[in-house]
């Protein structure tokens, strides 16, 4: 794992735009993967922005989401697909044919499931995935517990998680669906590599706990350890409980930007 830590949230999200379009400029039709939540809106800001000055195009991209909640439709004001469309894909001129997300009102949730995987094989897989990391150290909504699923999946979700995602849904924690589809782990760490970006002091104990701590299912950010191309990007915040001894200590890379 490769920890980068950025003066504060704003240069951590211009590093991982300026990773990103390196990836388009070598790539043109890279498939990436996408987060939703708080974390990376500043991104998708840079993105746009780096959009409307002509530096990355997303014309032949191909994007999949991590997550979707079940029983909402994709024009719900809540849904993960609004949440890109505002966010991202109606400011960078991505065709949406290209855009993939699963179908939280499929009749058949499994089936729904079953069909993300193969979109993903058929895309050639995920060559860039970013990640965000949950409070409880979910990863998608891979939340904490005895076991994990390695594919796509239905899952429900926590109190924790339902609570951090009750501003999409006016603030009211009653309409936060209580089950979500997601990549599962092995969807996760099939992918070329991996960029997980955190932002804040109140991230600063998880991100600890995910990069020097055992992987241990009840935490799904550890099993990133087990990938080989993982860039763990970070501000100062959200690094400071990193052990200056720690496994990674050696490793930390702090850029000038
Ligand atoms: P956040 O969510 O960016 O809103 O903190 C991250 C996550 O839950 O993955």
């Amino acid at each position: 794992m490769r920890i980068t830590v950025c003066r504060d949230p704003e240069a951590a999200s211009a590093l991982v735009a300026r990773r990103i379009a390196a990836a388009l400029a070598r790539d043109p039709a890279l498939v990436l993967s996408l987060p939703t939540g708080r974390t990376p809106i500043a991104l998708y800001d840079r993105l746009t922005q780096a959009v409307a000055e002509g530096r990355v195009d997303f014309a032949r991209a191909v994007t999949f989401n991590l997550d979707e909640f079940v029983g909402i439709g994709a024009a719900h004001p809540g849904s993960y697909r609004t949440f890109m469309e505002r966010h991202l894909f109606s400011r960078i001129g991505i065709p949406r044919r290209r855009t993939h997300l699963l179908d939280g009102r499929a009749r058949d949730l499994a089936a729904e499931c079953a069909r993300f995987e193969r979109a993903i094989a058929g895309a050639g897989g995920v060559d860039l995935q970013l990640l965000g990391i949950g409070l409880n150290g979910h990863v998608g909504f891979n939340e904490p517990g005895p076991d994990l699923m390695a594919g796509t999946h239905r899952m429900k979700l926590t109190s924790q998680t339902r609570r951090a995602n009750a501003a999409l849904f006016g603030g009211d924690l009653r309409q936060v669906p209580r089950e979500a589809l997601t990549m599962g782990m092995g969807t996760i760490l099939r992918a070329q590599r991996i960029i997980l970006l955190a932002t804040g002091w109140s991230k600063a104990r998880i991100v600890r706990r995910a990069l020097e701590g055992p992987v241990t299912t009840w935490l799904p950010a550890s099993f990133l350890q087990l990938h080989g191309d993982v860039e763990v990007v970070l501000d100062r915040d959200a690094a400071s409980r990193l052990s200056p001894q720690g496994p990674h200590g050696p490793r930390v890379t702090r850029p000038r930007s």
